[in-house]
C-alpha cells in the first residue's frame, strides 16, 4: 500500500487558496515529504485548453450541463494522468480545488443537481476523494474585492468569467461549501482566509499539525 495523502484545498473568489497551497507544499516539503502541488481546472497540458475554455468571459453564455462536462473532462485527465500516479507512488498531492468545487459552484452555485454530480464524479474520478480538505473561509465582499484586485494587477481579465457572476452567486457558493463541510466534519478543516497570508498559514499548519499528530505521513 502506497502512503500517498490528498489533500484539497477550496473555498470562493479571493480566499487566497492558490498562496496557501504553495506555502503548505514547502511546509510539508521541510518535513521530507515528496509534493505534487496541483490544481483544477488546468492541472495537465490538455486540462490547461480546458481551463481557457471554462475562465473565458468570451464563454458566457455556455450551457451548465456543459460547463459541468468540461470540468469532469479536466478531472478525469488530471486524476488519470497526474493525482493517481502521484498518490501511488507514495507523494503528497495538494490540488487547488477539487470535486467540492463543482458541487459548490455548479450544484449549490448554478442549481444543477447534486446527485446528477455526484455520478458524474464518480465515473470521472474512479471514486477518488480526497483525505484531507481545507476550506479557506471568507465573506464574499472580501474575497471579491481580493479577486478583483489580483486580476487588475495581474492583467488576468482573461480569467474573470467567475468573478463577473452577481454577489449572490458567489453569497450560494460560500454557502454551498459550508453545508458541504458539515456534512462531512472528518474530511474537512474550515480555516478562517480573512488573516493576512501568514495568519492563514499559521492557521493551516496547525490543523495539519493536530490532525496528523502520532500518524507518521508527516
Ligand atoms: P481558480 O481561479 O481557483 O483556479 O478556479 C477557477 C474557477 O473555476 C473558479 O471560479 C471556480 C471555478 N470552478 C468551478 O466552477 N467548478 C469546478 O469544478 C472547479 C474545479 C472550478
Amino acid at each position: 500500500m502506497s502512503n500517498g495523502f490528498f489533500i484539497t484545498l477550496e473555498g470562493i473568489e479571493g480566499c487566497g487558496k492558490t498562496t496557501q497551497a504553495r506555502l503548505m507544499s514547502e511546509y510539508i516539503q521541510s518535513k521530507g515529504r515528496r509534493v505534487v502541488l496541483t490544481r483544477e481546472p488546468g492541472g495537465t497540458v490538455i486540462g490547461k485548453r480546458i481551463r481557457e475554455i471554462l475562465l473565458d468571459p468570451e464563454s458566457k453564455g455556455i450551457d451548465s450541463r456543459a460547463e459541468l462536462l468540461l470540468y469532469f473532462a479536466d478531472r478525469a485527465q488530471h486524476v488519470a494522468e497526474v493525482i493517481e500516479p502521484a498518490l501511488a507512488d507514495g507523494a503528497v498531492v495538494i490540488c487547488d480545488r477539487f470535486t467540492d468545487a463543482t458541487l459548490a459552484y455548479q450544484g449549490f452555485g448554478r442549481g444543477v443537481g447534486l446527485e446528477l454530480i455526484a455520478d458524474l464524479n464518480e465515473a470521472a474520478t474512479q471514486g477518488l476523494a480526497p483525505d484531507l480538505t481545507l476550506l479557506l473561509d471568507i465573506p464574499v465582499a472580501e474575497g471579491l474585492r481580493r479577486a478583483r484586485k489580483r486580476n487588475g494587477d495581474n492583467n488576468q481579465a482573461s480569467e474573470g468569467r467567475f468573478e463577473e457572476e452577481p454577489d449572490e452567486f458567489h453569497k450560494k457558493v460560500r454557502q454551498g461549501y459550508l453545508t458541504l463541510a458539515s456534512r462531512e466534519t472528518d474530511r474537512f478543516k474550515i480555516i478562517d482566509a480573512s488573516g493576512t497570508a501568514e495568519e492563514v498559514q499559521a492557521l493551516i499548519q496547525k490543523s495539519l499539525g493536530s490532525r496528523f499528530r502520532g500518524n507518521d505521513n508527516f
